[in-house]
């Protein structure tokens, strides 16, 4: 019996990347995904030296090649069957898109479609939405489209926003969700590509 060969997702990252050690951990444990590469934009993010600990290639991107180009040739030669977008600040460009049509996810920290867009990311996001005196917030695993944070929603969590609760501390909250449910809806997104 032929071993299923595993599914090889590329985690794009721009920040620390503990979205991305997460969702390495799950996948290490998953006996049909692995990650076979981490993109990044940011030669001082945190997420390089999770990516060598963990003996994944990385790649460092410009921004030209990546408008222009979108790796796509790379990125196919390399096999990826997903591409998770765990904290990425640049706007995927269209050639990109359309060369993994719904075959690339993204993670936004709050209950899109509010509070999403262009600058919408980190504290922004935790700051605007307790002046806006929301009662809830939370986590939006989504399509990603030619559009910032746009495409079909795919899961959504929501945490109450308590009384005297700062940006730090819903941040926070935020993140324990995101590392709960990312590495799932993953596992979830892949296995019904599959099928
Ligand atoms: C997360 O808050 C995610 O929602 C947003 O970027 C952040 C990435 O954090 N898209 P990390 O780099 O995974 O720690």
């Amino acid at each position: 019996m032929i071993a299923e060969k595993k599914k090889r997702i590329a985690i794009f990252a721009s920040g620390a990347g503990s979205n991305a050690a997460r969702i390495i951990a799950h996948c290490n444990n998953s006996g049909s995904i692995e990650v076979a590469l981490i993109v990044c934009n940011n030669p001082q993010a945190g997420v390089i030296a999770i990516a060598e600990r963990n003996h994944i290639p990385c790649l460092l991107i410009s921004k030209k090649e990546f408008l222009e180009t979108g790796y796509v040739d790379f990125l196919h030669d390399e096999n990826i069957s997903l591409i998770v977008l765990a904290g990425f600040l640049w706007k995927v460009p269209s050639i990109l898109v359309h060369h993994f049509p719904g075959r690339i996810i993204n993670i936004h920290p709050a209950l899109l479609p509010n509070y999403g867009g262009k600058g919408m990311y980190g504290m922004a996001v935790h700051k605007t939405v307790i002046e806006a005196k929301e009662k809830f917030s939370g986590i939006t695993i989504h399509f990603v489209d030619e559009e910032y944070d746009h495409g079909s929603i795919i899961f959504q969590e929501k945490v109450s926003i308590d009384p005297g609760e700062t940006p730090e501390s819903l941040a926070e909250k935020i993140h324990r969700l995101e590392h709960e449910y990312f590495p799932k809806i993953i596992e979830q997104v892949i296995t019904e590509q599959s099928e």
